[in-house]
């Protein structure tokens, strides 16, 4: 019989937004990016979204019940993912550096470059190898105009971007096809791609960082 093909890229086909979670930790808010949130019914109105047990989020869920969704637009800022994507709550105050708000529940959600909003309560959860994936039903919803959702797709191909280690649909550079044959300096971590705007890379101070995840300079890649 011949060997199952298994072309991991076929992942990028499948579609999803791009969302921040945002939770409570005691007095403080965090949250992260995930691109896994979806409805799965209607009456009641829940949603399923994956989390990573080293995530940081993942323990505020479990201890507090409680998390928002807050939908990215095309427009939300690379630094926002940056910061919410690939620095943890263990270490780094993520709201700090980007404009929130408190809803009626208690909990921050973003009220700039979203579409809306989504205020959940866990209602199950089921224990997965790497990840919890956390069951809950929406008990508010807010609409924002601020253009169109972020597609995971629109973020890998329009902004360049990769998805971290604790991403489920995270993907090593090998199972990724190469395509681009024009030369450019890429960060290891965040997949960003240096923009020019301050000279050649190699001419760039030693102690230059990612302006998106702050990775060193030598973390970024010529490709
Ligand atoms: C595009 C993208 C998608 C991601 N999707 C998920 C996800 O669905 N689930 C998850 O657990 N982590 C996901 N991550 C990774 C977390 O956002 C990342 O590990 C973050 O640093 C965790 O922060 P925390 O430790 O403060 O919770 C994603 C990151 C990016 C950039």
């Amino acid at each position: 019989m011949e060997e199952m093909k298994f072309d991991k890229s076929v992942f990028f086909d499948m579609s999803y937004g791009m969302y921040i979670l945002g939770v409570m930790d005691g007095e403080r808010p965090t949250g992260c990016v995930v691109n896994t949130v979806f409805q799965i019914t209607s009456e009641p109105s829940v949603v399923a979204v994956s989390v990573n047990h080293d995530n940081y989020t993942n323990g505020c869920i479990k201890k507090t019940g409680m998390f928002t969704v807050s939908i990215l637009s095309e427009s939300a800022p690379q630094e926002v993912i940056g910061t919410f994507g690939f620095k943890s709550g263990k270490d780094t105050d993520k709201f700090a550096s980007v404009p929130y708000t408190m809803n009626e529940a208690g909990l921050p959600f973003l009220p700039d470059n979203t579409c809306g909003t989504l205020t959940c309560k866990v209602v199950d959860s089921a224990e997965l190898s790497t990840h919890t994936v956390f069951f809950a039903q929406v008990i508010g919803g807010v609409r924002r105009a601020a253009g169109d959702p972020m597609t995971y797709s629109y973020y890998h191909k329009v902004k360049n971007g990769k998805a971290p280690k604790n991403a489920p649909t995270y993907l090593k550079d090998e199972d990724i096809p190469k395509t681009a044959p024009a030369e450019k300096w890429v960060c290891g971590i965040c997949g960003y791609v240096y923009d020019g705007s301050q000279g050649p890379f190699e001419s760039l101070p030693d102690d230059w960082k990612c302006p998106v995840c702050g990775a060193p300079k030598e973390m970024f890649k010529k490709q």
